[in-house]
């Protein structure tokens, strides 16, 4: 039987809050805090601030077992806690820069609470916010000058950096089986504490009845924190690298007429280069790879180097998104007083984030230029429409395509790929152009069904 250990996990977002419920569901005493009295409040209730398949029920589990707990009081986690995780937003700052305000408010914050305690054993302050190398010893610092502000200058932490890969949509599936757990620290000590907190993970022992792949071992990377902190971002740019890299073959393919389904078929054989992330479409966006990709350009300027190739992974994304224009003004030539219906908002299937999503950049575009924009999509709706007033949000796919001359798969939803194409044609209007955006449609069937189909990459 594992050690149980108490858990406080600072901020309730996306991270936290997935990071809290699985650590809880293997069996240890977790807190999360949140500033934020109205989302505590609305986690104390059971309802959560996000969508994300399957998280409901794993908090309710939990709670209802008397293993999490929500709090808005910082400090009595950080008293009662072995290990606290920073799990606070890094928002993208103007010059591009994660910003660290609230990691380093959190920081001070457990110093203090640090200052004048009694403790067994150091507190281990977790880091998993995306951070900027050499963030774990700007939060030790911090974390010394909070405990200095109450008079305090000897406090027993150790800090480490544990960067988190869980992709939104998945993020339970994601946390339960990950391809790795990755742990930075100058401190053997903590890194052990930190191998036994994981250990029902890295041996994949715990309860449950998700159908994960075989469950094999979690290898467990440990390394320096700075090392560390860099494998998330070099993680998140090699992603974003790898689907510019087909975008770029995708054009070339449209070019020389190769169909890029197939070429991505035929390299992602190769095991040096794998099958996953060779999607070709409108490009990434959400919460993290832009945000990443561009924190990490601002960290290499720093040191007056140029990260050519991740400015030209991030120039050949915003072309994507431009080339969706392209296809549309090709078949409907102008776009004043057409109507062009966006099917799917949110950033990718099965979330309700709309952050850096293709669909608010193209639906924006489709305004300036004259067209009326239609969106629709299973839950991010209503975010969408808050954000863009000039785009108008119907919450059923018929409706959205009901009178357009165009409709473009921004997101791969289950029920988009589903759609009977014979029924979508008839809905709309000739030219009844279909943009492909994710290549996630059946190219014949659609022009079976009368639609004038326009992929990427392919025919
Ligand atoms: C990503 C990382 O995968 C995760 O490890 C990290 O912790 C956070 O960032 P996420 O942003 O949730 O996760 O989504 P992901 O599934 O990685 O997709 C990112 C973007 O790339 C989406 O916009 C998606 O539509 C796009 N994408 C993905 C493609 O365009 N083509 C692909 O082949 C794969």
């Amino acid at each position: 039987m594992a050690e149980s250990f108490s858990v406080g996990v600072v901020g309730s977002g996306y991270v936290g809050l997935v990071t809290g419920a699985c650590l809880a569901h293997i069996g240890h005493r977790v807190a999360c805090v949140d500033k934020n009295e109205a989302l505590v409040d609305q986690l104390r209730e059971g309802r959560m601030p996000i969508y994300e398949p399957g998280l409901e029920d794993l908090v309710s589990r939990s709670v209802n077992r008397g293993r999490l707990s929500f709090t808005t009081s910082l400090p009595e986690v950080v008293r009662d806690s072995d290990v606290v995780f920073i799990a606070v937003d890094t928002p993208q700052g103007d010059d591009g820069s994660a910003d660290l305000g609230s990691v380093a408010a959190v920081a001070r914050s457990i110093g203090g609470a640090l200052a004048g305690a009694q403790r067994k054993h150091p507190l281990v302050v977790v880091n998993k916010s995306t951070v900027p190398v050499g963030s774990g010893d700007y939060v030790s610092m911090l974390i010394r000058e909070g405990a200095a502000e109450n008079d305090e200058g000897d406090v027993d932490y150790r800090v480490v950096s544990n960067p988190e890969f869980l992709r939104e949509g998945s993020a339970v599936y994601d946390s339960f089986f990950p391809d790795r757990i990755v742990l930075g620290s100058e401190g053997r000590d903590a890194l052990d504490t930190m191998r036994e907190l994981y250990k029902p993970l890295i041996e994949q022992t715990f309860p449950t009845e998700m159908d994960p792949r075989p469950r094999a071992a979690v290898p467990f990377v440990t390394t320096d924190l700075a090392s560390a902190e860099m494998i998330k971002y070099a993680a998140n740019a090699f992603l974003a690298t790898k689907i510019s890299f087909i975008n770029e073959i995708a054009n070339v393919c449209e070019l020389v007429g190769a169909d890029v389904s197939s070429v991505a078929t035929g390299i992602g054989l190769d095991a040096r280069i794998g099958s996953r992330f060779l999607n070709p479409g409108i490009g990434w966006g959400g919460s993290c790879f832009p945000k990443d990709v561009s924190a990490l350009r601002s960290i290499a300027r720093e040191y007056d180097y140029e990260p050519t190739l991740l400015d030209s992974v991030v120039s050949v994304n915003e072309r994507q998104r431009r080339r969706v224009i392209s296809k549309l003004q090709h078949d409907l030539h102008t776009l004043k007083g057409k109507r062009v219906a966006l099917l799917g908002l949110a950033f990718k299937p099965n979330t309700d984030d709309i952050r850096e999503a293709p669909s608010l950049e193209i639906a924006r575009a489709l305004v300036t230029r004259g067209a009326r924009v239609v969106g629709y999509d299973p839950v991010a709706g209503k975010a969408a429409a808050r954000r863009l007033p000039d785009l108008k949000v119907v919450f059923d796919p018929h409706e959205a395509l009901s009178g357009a001359h165009a409709a473009v798969v921004v997101t791969e939803w289950e029920d988009i790929r589903g759609l009977d194409l014979k029924e979508a044609s008839s809905l709309m209007e000739p030219p009844k152009l279909l943009v492909d955006g994710r290549n996630a449609l059946d190219a014949a069937s659609a022009r079976d069904a009368g639609l004038l189909y326009r992929g990427f990459g392919r025919e």
